[in-house]
């Protein structure tokens, strides 16, 4: 049986058309975008090509893109070159408790160099508290960091709100988003939201893994965190990753041009998985957001009684491929600090999956999956004698 992909918010299959683009450039269009001569143009080209395509998804007239490794560097970026650059005018960083560990880990690590960190709650759905986040913004914060989409249980933020209170208190703060998430599936509007850096990466939408960009609205100064070149306006120097960046641009183009109607698709896919797994008589929890209010993509439950690690092993045996946390904890023990800010019980915590979609899946594939997955939950029951 053909496996069933159900990890899209660990990385997604990268469009056939990306895989040919990158083959070309890495054999045709292999010359230095910083060479003067014609094929280092070219792959200048290239990389104009591609920064506008990306540029497209921001849906803003003031701001550019700098290509990064993807969105683990671009937050890094964002996160420890607002900070630093800014550390004469206050000292006060705030971001929320379900970030992804790419933000967490790099504010943790600026209150190690002397900042003052707060981590704002969430309620059981993932939302911030933005009454909390009005009390702790003052004079002295010089960033602001909020995820879009929760990677783990698909929250949607109230990004406007939270920009809106930013402005409101008069702090002199940068306001970054991680829209890792979310970047070529759900509309970013980074205008109403008054972003001022926001993170992205190619392989979470069917791109290439290792390419990612920060946008940085005009007129927004950054420490750069390596030096060594003149690349990416010296924020980010070094030989461009060119085959990653092109491939980055052309599945941006991609799903510009597919946005209409895809995510309606995926969210149906997920809302027709939940329905047949309930219609097979799976006891299923949804954690975080009702599935309407959360971001189409992500899907994230518990099957009380059943260890999330034994029904992922039992999924991966049957070519069905998921996740247990985020991936990037996925092979750590340790329970999902998103789960826990949520408020999770025990029970609920421990055998929580995440099933994540993508516009490559098919209906046929979300029935056929949760067909699957009710029959292993019966069979682990029986066995485990529960
Ligand atoms: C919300 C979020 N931010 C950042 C990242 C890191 O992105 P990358 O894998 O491109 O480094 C991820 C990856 O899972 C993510 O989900």
């Amino acid at each position: 049986m053909k496996p069933i992909y159900l990890d899209n918010s660990a990385t997604t299959r990268p469009h056939p058309e990306v895989i040919t683009l990158m083959s070309r450039v890495q054999e045709e269009n292999y010359g230095n975008p910083s060479s003067t001569h014609a094929m280092g143009m070219e792959g200048e080209k290239l990389l104009t090509l591609a920064r506008k395509q990306v540029n497209a998804l921001f849906r803003s007239e003031a701001g550019r893109v700098i290509f990064t490794s993807g969105g683990t560097e671009a937050n890094n970026l964002a996160l420890k070159g607002a900070a630093r650059r800014l550390k004469k005018r206050g000292r006060k960083i705030i971001t929320s408790a379900i970030e992804h560990s790419s933000v967490l880990d790099c504010c943790r690590s600026l209150a190690e160099e002397g900042f003052e960190l707060k981590i704002l709650p969430v309620d059981s759905k993932g939302q911030v508290d933005l009454q909390s986040l009005e009390k702790e913004l003052n004079r002295e914060t010089v960033l602001l960091s909020l995820i879009h989409v929760s990677n783990e249980i698909g929250t949607v933020q109230p990004l406007t709100e939270a920009g809106q209170l930013m402005k409101k208190s008069k702090a002199p703060a940068l306001f970054h988003i991680d829209a890792v998430q979310s970047f070529g599936k759900l509309p970013l509007e980074v205008d109403s939201w008054g972003a001022d850096l926001v993170s992205a990466s190619a392989h979470k939408t069917h791109g290439p893994k290792g390419t990612g960009c920060l946008w940085l609205r005009n007129g927004v100064m950054l420490d750069a965190l390596i030096q060594g070149g003149d690349q990416e306006e010296k924020l980010r120097p070094g030989t461009e990753n060119c085959p990653g960046i092109a491939g980055f641009g052309l599945a941006a183009q991609i799903a510009a041009d597919r946005s209409l109607g895809t995510a309606d698709k995926v969210r149906r896919l997920k809302e027709i998985f939940l329905l047949k797994l309930q219609e097979e008589g799976a006891a299923a929890i949804v954690n975080g957001p009702a599935l309407e209010e959360a971001a189409p993509h992500i899907l994230n439950l518990s099957f009380p009684g059943i260890k999330a690690e034994v029904l992922l092993n039992a999924l991966s045996g049957a070519g069905i491929y998921v996740s247990a946390g985020s991936a990037c904890h996925s092979r750590h023990p340790e329970p999902s600090h998103v789960l826990e800010a949520i408020g999770l019980e025990r029970m609920r915590l421990e055998s929580a999956l995440r099933f994540s979609f993508s516009i490559l899946n098919t209906e046929e594939e979300a029935l056929r999956a949760a067909e699957s997955c009710a029959g292993l939950i019966k069979n682990l029951k029986n066995f485990l004698g529960s």
